[in-house]
């Protein structure tokens, strides 16, 4: 199987990934919850999660870094945090779902800061205009899930600092991938899955608080258990129930592979994959490929689509010659939407620190022994 579909969940991890998982099973139990030992390691083991957050994203107070079931959990707690019904909240052009449908749900009032894809000028000029049309808050997903657009987001976390704007960016697709500085940004947010660019296991994310959030579940902390209200401090306030300790575990070590590979390094590891797999898939007739051009930055993400073709079909095909890659919509229907691809959906390939490029010139073939050649 060659695996591209990283933008989804990394599936090939570092080897420490599994076995911390699996060894914190068996030994390590709740933080906060006992003072004997495997509680107390429990504990420990979670604090040194936070501090390898903290080292990545540069964030002062590993404190402020809360465990999250995933990225769509961090960006309700940051949402419902800040905005209310009737808010008006500038979002970018290549919102996901987890955006999208809290903003829904709140009966916010939102307006879309819309540019073509790849222009980061052009990103940055929509939201200077939305922003001055007046705004509570501001909401920017990082690098898009369906196009691996890297939007300029520290000049757009300037303009909202300057005009007082909440910002709350989703780093998805960025976290691990892309450098992100949590302290320079000064974003209210930022949130991120665990099991994707950070390769932790799936049911682990991560928000990064840099102003006093609002709980979305209240219960146990094993804090202040004598009090019914939650906590005001981090990371209690957002923590409630029982701690996903073994994810947990996992992540830690996913951090840490992404630490010492350096984002720097897999940042430039993936754009050269996605250049090669995009310059193999131009030369294919029919083959529309959505790439930035070249010396433009892109993360390691790729969308594409065959005239006459229809892309779950195609996925579907692909799957079965053992090529994962997703193809639809890809819970990004607003991405779609700014780049007019709504009514046909993509085909996404998208990779890892772990692919290669032979495993890029295999997908090549593929595709050309299906007749696209
Ligand atoms: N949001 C994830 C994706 O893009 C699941 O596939």
């Amino acid at each position: 199987m060659i695996y591209l579909d990283s933008a989804a969940t990394t599936m090939q991890k570092p080897a420490a990934v599994a076995a911390s998982t699996a060894w914190a099973v068996n030994h390590l139990a709740s933080p906060g919850r006992g003072g004997h030992r495997p509680a107390m390691a429990a504990a420990e083991k979670a604090f040194a999660c936070r501090e390898a957050a903290a080292r990545l994203f540069h964030v002062n107070d590993p404190e402020r870094v809360v465990f999250t079931f995933n990225a769509t959990h961090g960006l309700n707690i940051a949402i419902k945090t800040l905005a209310r019904p009737g808010s008006r909240v500038v979002v970018s052009g290549y919102e996901h779902n987890a955006v999208t449908r809290p903003l829904h749900a709140l009966e916010a009032s939102v307006r879309v800061a819309r540019g073509p894809v790849f222009d980061q000028e052009a990103a940055l000029e929509a939201f200077r205009r939305e922003l001055d049309r007046g705004a509570d808050l501001a909401v920017c997903n990082h690098v898009s899930n369906v196009f691996g657009f890297i939007q300029p987001i520290e000049e757009i976390a300037a303009l909202c600092r300057e005009r007082e704007t909440p910002l709350i960016v989703d780093a998805s697709q960025s976290a691990g991938c892309v450098p992100l500085d949590f302290e320079s940004l000064g974003a209210a947010f930022i949130a991120m899955p665990g099991h994707k660019g950070l390769y932790g296991p799936q049911g682990t994310g991560l928000l990064l608080c840099g102003t006093d959030p609002a709980p979305l579940l209240e219960g146990g902390t094993g804090s202040e258990s004598r009090r019914q209200a939650m906590p005001d401090f981090l990371p209690d306030r957002l923590e409630a129930g029982t701690h996903n300790v073994a994810g947990i575990a996992g992540l830690t070590e996913g951090l840490r592979f992404v630490e010492r590979r350096g984002v720097e390094r897999i940042a430039a590891q993936e754009a050269r994959l996605i250049r090669r797999m995009g310059k193999g898939l131009r030369a294919m007739p029919g083959v529309e490929v959505f790439q930035s051009r070249e010396g433009e930055v892109q993360a390691g993400v790729l969308s594409f689509r065959i005239k006459g073709r229809d892309c779950e079909e195609l996925g579907e095909e692909l799957g079965r010659r053992g090529i994962a890659l997703r193809a639809g919509l890809h819970c990004a229907p607003l991405a779609h939407e700014t780049v007019g691809t709504l009514e046909t959906g993509t085909l996404r390939a998208s990779v890892s620190a772990f692919n290669t490029e032979g495993e890029i010139d295999k997908f090549l073939q593929t595709l050309r022994k299906l007749g696209h050649s």
